[in-house]
Order: structure tokens, then C-alpha cells, then sequence
């Protein structure tokens, strides 16, 4: 077993010093998840450069919201996270989605989707945020220059190779060549007006290349899951007069409006700005994206504004395809091609899961190809990647199915069954149907009876006088009631996912069962657990340093390092927890892992951090922390935990827990420490 990972070690860095020129990580797409990949490598050390196919940056708002596991992330890059939280529209003006008839017209409903405990910091050192995607991609790019990236868009590579910390724009990767050694990209762009072709040759590939992937495409990889479940258009449009009408009169994220003229979700990105996007779903062929023009999009809008409106701008208006599907493996080539993000997953976007669910892939994936580069880890250690992230892919597309039926209760309830519209549309486009009538008939067809469903939304129908509308109106009132309708948190999912088999030494007796729990589509509260796989929970802390200078609190979450790989073990004060550590640091030491020993003083119980010092010498990574317990729950950290103190645990760089000891190790402490790390790392 040793003489193979020390074969692999030895083969893989004969590579890094023979090939200088070759890079270690190229990234296909500077999205989102390509960015923050590049922000987590760069920070780990790994030289990392970065290809995207078109010219600029996407303006289109896309993606808005970003769950408490992202913002952890974010946190700790440079204050990433305190800048989104300044720079978002104020919580007051998105913390509702709102149902109705037309914005300037009657309330279906509203649902408040923040709870008093949402601004409290008790699960989370960081609340949520409402943001887009393009603002995001713009503050990544300024991290990325901070830390010495450059956006290259004149660049066109002739006689050098491609540098570590650039961002080369207008290259298109259009094929991929792999030898046992490295990856040969070749990538398209623009020469003086003539598309001209470059090999780009890198140790590991990354596909952040989206949703239609060319990575993926290139090497073969299948989606598997529900393809084409709706087709929509999505309208980028500004509105000053709207975003100050609706910010003073019924301020919203989402906005469901339904109404015999039209029907779409309006998103408010930005209601100081006026931005907005509406989504509307589309019945091609006998409707075709090209009946969408500036013109018909400000008529539709203005129907479900529901009264003239002066300046609506439509700046974009694109066609997009709902897909619930995963790819069958993320990785190709011996793990050196790595697929992340919309590349490996497409979700509906109901709930919010893609854009978190891709970045929380690059946080998983940057420390274990750091631990490669670094010879830590044999290349086996990437296949724990694709282990731990495509079982999450797999829950978070469920999940988002039962949220995009969540969001369709309400329409549904109101006489306007969305499968209904789909299945008419499938017989009016069914051959037999299609090939006796002319085009135009089914349009005509099609278009009349969907009216025919709208016109269920008339005040006529939809009023408390009508027996029909009152009994509609208080079926949608009890799913408002129920919690049954979309949600905008999912706790117990954001916070609460957990990794059963992987880089970890897996629980013993693994308690509920195996795996998450079935998705509910409803919101359910986060429970702290300390087993193995799981993220730290968080607790606030003081660190007591020699000199009492630094009082400040800061989270559990706080003492996992960004910029060195470097494992974390927490353990309680006592003689058997400091022999404990000062096996495991030993032990780590031999692997060339680095261990942080955090030693954890009750609430109130200090008797002075000088006891560390000579119990752990002479190692001297550590830090003393004392517990700052909540005002309401007045738990210990162990408690959180539901261990003893006499228990440790140890926390990856990516804060999953790799193993834990409930109470103290039984038999012999070196073994058990030795079975850890070389399960961590895959040796
Ligand atoms: C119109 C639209 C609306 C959306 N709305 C929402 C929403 O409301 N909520 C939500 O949660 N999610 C939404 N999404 C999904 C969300 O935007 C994605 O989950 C997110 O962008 C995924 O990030 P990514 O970095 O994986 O991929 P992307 O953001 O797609 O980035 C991929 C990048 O790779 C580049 N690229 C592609 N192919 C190549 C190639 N061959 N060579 C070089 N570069 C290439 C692309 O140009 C792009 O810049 C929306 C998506 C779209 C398209
Ligand atoms: C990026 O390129 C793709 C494919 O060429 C195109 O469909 C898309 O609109 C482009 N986006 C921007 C912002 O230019
Ligand atoms: C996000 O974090 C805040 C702050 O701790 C918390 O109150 C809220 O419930 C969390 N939301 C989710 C979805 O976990
Ligand atoms: C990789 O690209 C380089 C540069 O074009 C070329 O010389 C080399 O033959 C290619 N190698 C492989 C294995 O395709
Ligand atoms: C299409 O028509 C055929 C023959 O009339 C029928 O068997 C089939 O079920 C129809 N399919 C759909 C999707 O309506
Ligand atoms: C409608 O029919 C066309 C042509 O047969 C086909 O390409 C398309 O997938 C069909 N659409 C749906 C939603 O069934």
C-alpha cells in the first residue's frame, strides 16, 4: 500500500519539475463557480488560470440568492461577505413573496419568508443574502485582482504559454486531448477577425463551463434526471416608476401574478434600481421565442403591472430550458478532468440551490486538489470529491422538483393547473394533430385555450361572491397557512448536509439512517450535529491570546483557515484530550498534514491558557478559545454537540467534521490516529 501512494507522489511531482510550463489547474468558465474556485485555490497556494468564451461579462441578473453556507464561504475571502451585505438591497424590501392579481391590483397572498430567528446569529455567523449574479461576478473579479489575477481581452497567446492568475476572455475551449500525464486543451478565439486554435497544456482541467458544458460534452459524461420540463423566457427588463411604486406599496422578492390577460414571476433584484426579470413559460413550436420581442415583452409586462407605466427598458430577453438533472460522474481522464457547478448539476431555480450548490462544490473540491499538489493526498483523494458532491446534487434536484410543485400550489389552487397547459400543448403537438392542422390554426388553438384558463382568474371567478372563486380563494389561503407554498430558507438543508462516505472516517453508528432524510419542500429547522461529514456547528468564541488584547467574538467557524491546508482538532482541557492531541499532531506530522489544535474552555472556567503551553509542548500550533454561550440556551459547546468533553473531533479545511470521538478513544490512541489520517487522505 505505502509504496504505491509513494509511487504516485513521486511520478506526480517528477511531472511538476519537468514541465514547468505546464499549468496545474486551467478552468473552463468564469462564472460564478469558476471565479470562486479560482479565489479558494489561489488562496491555497495552487496556480490556477481561467478561460472564458465570450468577450464580457454577463449583465443578465440570473441567480439572486445566496444561502447561509455560501456566505459562510464568502466570510472568510476578505470580507467578501460584509460587502455583499452592504451592498444588497435593505432585508425589509425582499423578505416577502408576494401573489396577486396584477402588482397594482388585489393580494392573493403574502408570505414572509424571514422568522425572528433568521436575524439572530445562533446557526449561522452570517445571515443570507439577496443578491445577482453579475454584481457577485463583479466582486469576485476584484478579489481575483487583489490577489493578483489579471482579466486578459487582448490577449491572444501567441508565443507564450498561458500564465498562472490570468483570466483569459473571448476563449472558447473546443477540444480536449488526454495523455496519461496532463490535459492538452484547445481553445478558439479571435485573431485579428480570424478564428484562430491554441493548445493549452494543464495537469488538472476544470468544467465551470455552465449548464451546456463543452467539458462535459468533450469527455462523454451523460446527465441523467428529467430533461426539458419547461420552457421559459426571461425578460430583463428596468423600471424606475415601478421599483418605487412596488418598494413603498408591496415591496417583494417574487412577485406570482396571475390574471386572465397573463401570467409570469416577476424577481425584484432591485427595486431602488428598477431591476427586474420576469419569467413566463412558452409553448414552442406554435409559440416560438421570436413572437418575444421588446415590443410584445412591454406589453406583457404592462398586463401585469396592470396600469401604464412610462419607462420600461427591456434590455435582454432570453429562452431558457428548466432541466432536473445530474451528471452519472463528475470526474474523466484518471480524475484530472473535474467537472463543478451548472457543469455537473442543472436544477430547476426553484429554492435557490444552483449557484450555492455549485460554489459549496469548489469549496469541497479546492482543498483536496491543494492536498494533491502539495503530495499530501494520492490522486484518489479527487474521487472522494465526486463521493461526498453528487449524492448533495442528487437531494438538492429533488428538492428543487418538490419546490417548483410548491410554487405551482398556489396557480393550481386558483383553477390554472400548469400540467394541464403542458399536456394540452402536448396533444395539440402531437403528430397526428399537428401533420391535419396548419401552424397557424394551432397557435390560434393553443393561444385560445389558454386564455380559456386565465379567464379563471376574472374578478368575476375569483371573488369571494362566487361560490367557485370563494372556495379557491380559500383553498390558496390555506396553503399560504400550511407553510405549503415555495420557501426562501431551508435550514435544514442549507446548514444541515452532510457527507456519509468520503474523505472522513464514517459514524460508526449512523444515527437516523443513511443519508439526508427525504426532501419535504417545506422549511425545516437546522439541528447542530457533530458527526462525521457534517459542516462545524457554530458557536460563538472569544480567543485568549497571553496578552488580552484580542476580545473580540468570533464563530467556530472562524478558526478553520482559507490559506493553508490545515486540519483543525477541538478538544476540551483536560490531561487524556492534550495526550490525545499530542498523538494526533505526531501522527499528522508523519503524513505532512498540518493539525491546528483548538482547545475549548468552558464558559467562565478559564485557569489559564499556560496549561496548553506546557501540555502541548513542544508543539505550537494551537489556540485557546472560551466559549460565549447564547443568552437564551446557555448550552456548552459539547452540549451543541451532543458529546462529552471528554470527546475531540477533527475538522477538514473545508469545515466538514473528518472524525469525531464521542468520549475519549478507547485502546491504543496512536492506531486509532494512524486509522484516521490515512483514511482521511486516501492512503
Ligand atoms: C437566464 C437564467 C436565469 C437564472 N435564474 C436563476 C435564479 O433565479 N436563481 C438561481 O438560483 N439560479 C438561476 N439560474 C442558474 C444560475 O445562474 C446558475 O446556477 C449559475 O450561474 C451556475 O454557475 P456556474 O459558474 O456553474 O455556471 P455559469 O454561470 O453558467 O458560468 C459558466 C461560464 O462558462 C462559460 N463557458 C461556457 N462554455 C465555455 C467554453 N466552451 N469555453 C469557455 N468558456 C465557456 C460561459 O460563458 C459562462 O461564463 C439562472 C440561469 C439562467 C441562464
Ligand atoms: C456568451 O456566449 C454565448 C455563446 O456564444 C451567447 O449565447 C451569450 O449570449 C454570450 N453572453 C454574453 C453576455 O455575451
Ligand atoms: C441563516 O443564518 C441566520 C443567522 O444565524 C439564521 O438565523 C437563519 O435561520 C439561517 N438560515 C438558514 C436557512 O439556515
Ligand atoms: C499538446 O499541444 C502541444 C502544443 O500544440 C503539441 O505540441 C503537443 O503535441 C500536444 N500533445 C498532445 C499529447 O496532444
Ligand atoms: C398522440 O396521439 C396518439 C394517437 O392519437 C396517441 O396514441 C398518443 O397517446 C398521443 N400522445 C400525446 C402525448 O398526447
Ligand atoms: C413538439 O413537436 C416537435 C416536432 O415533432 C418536437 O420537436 C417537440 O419536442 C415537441 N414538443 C413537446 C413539448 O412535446
Amino acid at each position: 500500500m505505502f509504496w504505491v501512494k509513494e509511487l504516485q507522489k513521486r511520478k506526480l511531482s517528477s511531472n511538476c519539475s519537468k514541465n514547468d510550463s505546464i499549468l496545474p489547474v486551467l478552468i473552463i468558465g468564469a462564472g460564478p463557480v469558476g471565479l470562486v474556485l479560482s479565489v479558494l485555490l489561489t488562496k491555497l497556494g495552487v496556480k490556477c488560470a481561467v478561460l472564458e468564451r465570450n468577450m464580457t461579462f454577463s449583465k443578465h441578473p440570473q441567480a439572486h440568492f445566496i444561502n447561509n453556507r455560501s456566505m459562510e464561504i464568502f466570510r472568510r475571502l476578505d470580507g467578501l461577505a460584509e460587502e455583499i451585505q452592504r451592498c444588497q438591497p435593505p432585508v425589509e424590501l425582499w423578505r416577502k413573496f408576494i401573489y396577486c392579481t396584477s402588482l397594482t391590483g388585489s393580494t392573493i397572498g403574502s408570505v414572509d419568508h424571514m422568522q425572528t430567528q433568521d436575524f439572530d446569529q445562533s446557526v449561522s455567523p452570517v445571515s443570507v443574502a439577496h443578491f445577482s449574479q453579475y454584481k457577485l461576478n463583479a466582486l469576485l473579479l476584484k478579489q481575483l485582482e487583489t490577489n493578483g489575477f489579471s482579466i486578459c481581452t487582448h490577449e491572444s497567446l501567441d508565443d507564450r504559454p498561458l500564465r498562472e492568475k490570468e483570466i483569459l476572455m473571448g476563449h472558447n475551449c473546443v477540444s480536449i486531448d488526454a495523455t496519461d500525464n496532463f490535459i492538452n486543451v484547445t481553445t478558439s478565439f479571435l485573431k485579428e477577425g480570424k478564428q484562430t486554435e491554441k493548445q493549452i497544456p494543464c495537469q488538472f482541467l476544470i468544467g465551470a463551463d455552465g449548464a451546456g458544458s463543452t467539458v462535459r460534452n468533450l469527455v462523454g459524461i451523460e446527465l441523467r434526471g428529467e430533461k426539458d420540463m419547461q420552457k421559459l423566457v426571461s425578460v430583463h427588463f428596468l423600471s424606475q416608476e415601478l421599483g418605487h411604486y412596488l418598494m413603498y406599496e408591496k415591496p417583494g422578492m417574487l412577485f406570482f401574478i396571475f390574471n386572465p390577460g397573463a401570467i409570469g414571476v416577476l424577481v425584484a433584484h432591485d427595486l431602488k434600481q428598477g431591476e427586474f426579470v420576469l419569467q413566463t413559460p412558452f409553448y414552442p413550436p406554435q409559440q416560438s421565442f421570436e413572437d418575444f420581442t421588446s415590443e410584445t415583452c412591454k406589453g406583457l409586462i404592462l398586463k401585469l403591472v396592470g396600469r401604464e407605466v412610462e419607462d420600461i427598458n427591456v434590455v435582454d430577453i432570453k429562452p431558457w430550458v428548466m432541466h432536473a438533472e445530474v451528471a452519472e460522474k463528475y470526474l474523466a481522464c484518471g480524475n484530472r478532468i473535474i467537472l463543478a457547478g451548472d457543469a455537473a448539476h442543472r436544477f430547476p431555480p426553484a429554492g435557490g440551490f444552483g449557484m450555492n450548490t455549485g460554489i459549496q462544490d469548489a469549496h469541497n473540491l479546492a482543498w483536496k486538489l491543494s492536498a494533491v499538489m502539495k503530495s499530501i493526498a494520492p490522486m484518489s483523494i479527487l474521487s472522494t470529491y465526486e463521493m461526498e458532491r453528487r449524492p448533495i446534487a442528487l437531494f438538492n434536484t429533488a428538492l428543487s422538483i418538490q419546490n417548483f410543485e410548491a410554487a405551482m400550489a398556489v396557480p393550481a389552487a386558483l383553477g390554472l393547473d400548469p400540467t394541464i397547459a403542458n399536456s394540452v400543448h402536448q396533444a395539440i403537438n402531437n403528430t397526428s394533430i399537428s401533420t391535419i392542422l396548419p401552424s397557424t390554426l394551432q397557435k390560434t388553438l393553443l393561444n385560445g385555450i389558454f386564455s380559456l384558463g386565465r379567464a379563471q382568474l376574472s374578478d368575476l371567478i375569483l371573488n369571494e361572491n362566487n361560490p367557485l372563486g370563494s372556495s379557491r380563494l380559500s383553498k390558496v389561503k390555506r396553503i399560504f397557512q400550511e407553510g405549503k407554498s415555495l420557501q426562501l430558507q431551508f435550514p435544514a438543508e442549507d446548514l444541515g448536509f452532510r457527507y456519509c462516505e468520503g474523505a472522513l472516517v464514517p459514524e460508526v453508528e449512523s444515527v437516523g439512517g443513511h443519508g439526508p432524510e427525504p426532501p419535504g419542500g417545506r422549511r425545516r429547522e437546522y439541528i447542530p450535529s457533530a458527526d462525521s461529514g457534517s459542516r462545524l456547528p457554530h458557536m460563538n468564541i472569544r480567543v485568549l491570546t497571553q496578552v488580552k488584547t484580542k476580545e473580540a467574538t468570533i464563530s467556530t467557524l472562524d478558526l478553520i483557515s482559507v490559506d493553508k491546508l490545515e486540519f483543525l482538532l477541538i478538544i476540551a482541557p483536560i490531561d487524556s484530550s492534550y495526550r490525545l492531541a499530542h498523538v494526533a499532531l505526531t501522527v499528522a506530522k508523519e503524513h505532512k498534514i498540518v493539525v491546528k489544535v483548538c482547545v475549548m474552555w468552558p464558559n467562565g472556567l478559564v485557569d489559564g491558557d499556560a496549561r496548553t503551553k506546557t501540555s502541548l509542548a513542544p508543539w505550537e500550533n494551537y489556540v485557546d478559545v472560551v466559549e460565549v454561550r447564547s443568552p437564551l440556551s446557555s448550552s456548552s459547546w459539547w452540549d451543541i454537540c451532543k458529546m462529552t468533553h471528554r470527546g475531540a473531533i477533527l475538522v477538514r479545511p473545508d469545515d466538514h467534521i473528518a472524525w469525531r470521538v464521542k468520549s475519549a478513544v478507547v485502546g491504543d490512541v496512536r492506531q486509532e490516529m494512524k486509522r484516521v489520517f490515512e483514511m482521511l487522505v486516501g492512503s
